[in-house]
């Protein structure tokens, strides 16, 4: 007898039949989950259009409309039945405005096939569901070593996989030799691999040469058989601040690059549209010869996990968010604000340039994006730097993976120049 829920049954046949070497990327959880269409959620669809509706436990008016309280509803400029739940796949009107904004985004989708994007409580959720759906404790997630370190508590602490390191930079660029080294040992099957491009904490992005490298040894992989997941944590879409640095997010070289392949992109509003406490986000997976019932397997797995975790995502911000997406004004202010954290990075520039001796006291690691940059200091140690840069310095950093990290997303631009003189002044007082 199978050892699962019969709607999960139905999933997984869909997926052997059109893909089955996208089931066999699922985790133990992953084959198990499916959306609960014949539940409490199923039933209330049922009965959307009856007289006497007495069964989702949401609450209206005698006039039929949200039962809400007036005070609350005076905070925000939108219709009250966002007070009420919105679909655990997301607002559908969202998604699809999603969907169509990463076509326009990443140029490379055009034409290309791709699932729709299921709304999760932002990046820190989606990333849990796709751990949720592809990770056993016996895998391994194949990383770079300059990575968010939240990512400890999200797959290895929460899922027990394994991180399989790689190096991160080889002459001032992203080491693709390294990575596909780590893709490439150990036994073939499946791989894990998990990349975050801008970057946190070290705010880079592969140049375009760079970018189809990667791309080139996944399909590499791939066509030897191994079986690659590829989580595309995207969370600072958008924030390119350089020439030569890839636009795009991978995942339109990955959507049709080989069957073997499934891009797992996880993106969302939250850094690229400056809204960090609205907690919403999006998963999209889409693979070579992808079909639509695949796809929607795929998405009913991701809803599902919703569903059980979360329910649903913050109505509110989502409906918030369709209006600001679909509002005139919005891709000017967006440019706007790009305007204003690129400025900081051509000022970091400026004054890096204009003061050759910092080399002496921390050497700059590659960057061009995101919100981040990191600086590895010479002859001190960073936890002791940073406690001396709060003390006597009034300056914040973190220290991260030997290095310190410095949110120039954070700084204004007229202070950048005294964050990097206090650190050679920091650096410099405790070498004594
Ligand atoms: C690389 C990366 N991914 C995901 C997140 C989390 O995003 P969210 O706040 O949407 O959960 C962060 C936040 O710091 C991040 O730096």
């Amino acid at each position: 007898m199978s050892p699962y829920n019969p709607l999960a049954e139905a999933l997984n046949n869909d997926l052997l039949a059109g893909a089955p070497q996208i089931f066999n990327m699922l985790s133990e959880r992953g084959k198990a989950i499916y959306f609960p269409f014949k539940g409490i959620l199923g039933q209330t669809a049922e009965a959307k259009a009856v007289k006497i509706n007495a069964t989702i436990g949401t609450a209206f008016e005698n006039d039929g409309s949200p039962l809400t309280l007036e005070c609350m509803e005076a905070l925000v400029n939108i219709p009250s039945d966002s007070f009420l739940y919105a679909p655990s796949f997301g607002l559908p009107k969202l998604r699809e405005e999603w969907g169509k904004l990463l076509a326009i985004k990443n140029p490379g989708l055009k034409g290309k096939t791709f699932s729709l994007p299921v709304v999760t409580a932002a990046l820190t959720h989606a990333l849990t569901i796709a751990g949720y759906l592809f990770l056993d404790p016996t895998d391994e997630v194949i990383i770079p070593n300059l990575y968010w370190d939240n990512y400890e508590l999200v797959f290895t602490e929460a899922f027990g996989a394994k991180f399989a390191f790689y190096n991160t930079f080889v002459n001032g660029g992203f080491d693709v030799a390294a990575f596909s080294k780590a893709l490439n040992s150990g036994k073939v099957g499946k791989k894990f691999v998990l990349l975050n491009f801008p970057n946190n904490p070290t705010g880079y992005t592969p140049t375009e040469a760079e970018a189809k490298a990667l791309a080139v040894e996944i399909r590499k992989a791939a066509e030897a058989g191994n079986q690659v997941i590829v989580v595309l944590d995207d969370a600072y879409f958008g924030l390119v601040y350089e020439e030569g640095i890839t636009q795009e997010s991978l995942f339109s070289l990955l959507v049709d690059l080989h069957p073997n392949v499934l891009g797992v992109k996880l993106d969302g509003a939250t850094k690229e549209d400056y809204v960090w406490g609205f907690r919403v986000g999006f998963i999209t997976f889409g693979f070579k010869g992808a079909g639509a019932a695949e796809l929607k397997a795929l998405e009913n797995k991701a809803a599902g996990t919703v569903r059980g975790s979360i329910s649903n995502a913050p109505c509110v911000s989502q409906a918030m968010l369709l209006k600001a997406y679909t509002a005139p004004e919005y891709a000017a202010q967006k440019k706007q604000k790009y305007e204003i954290l690129s400025a900081r990075v051509r000022k970091i520039r400026e004054t890096l340039k204009a003061h050759p001796e910092y080399a002496q006291s921390f050497e700059v690691m590659p960057f061009n994006s995101g919100y981040f940059m990191c600086v590895k200091p010479i002859g001190v140690d960073c936890e002791t730097l940073r406690k001396e840069l709060i003390a006597n310095y009034s300056t914040g950093v973190i220290v991260l993976v030997g290095l310190i990290r410095l949110a120039f997303s954070a700084v204004p631009t007229d202070l950048i120049e005294n964050l990097f003189a206090n650190i050679h002044a920091a650096i410099q007082k405790l070498r004594g």
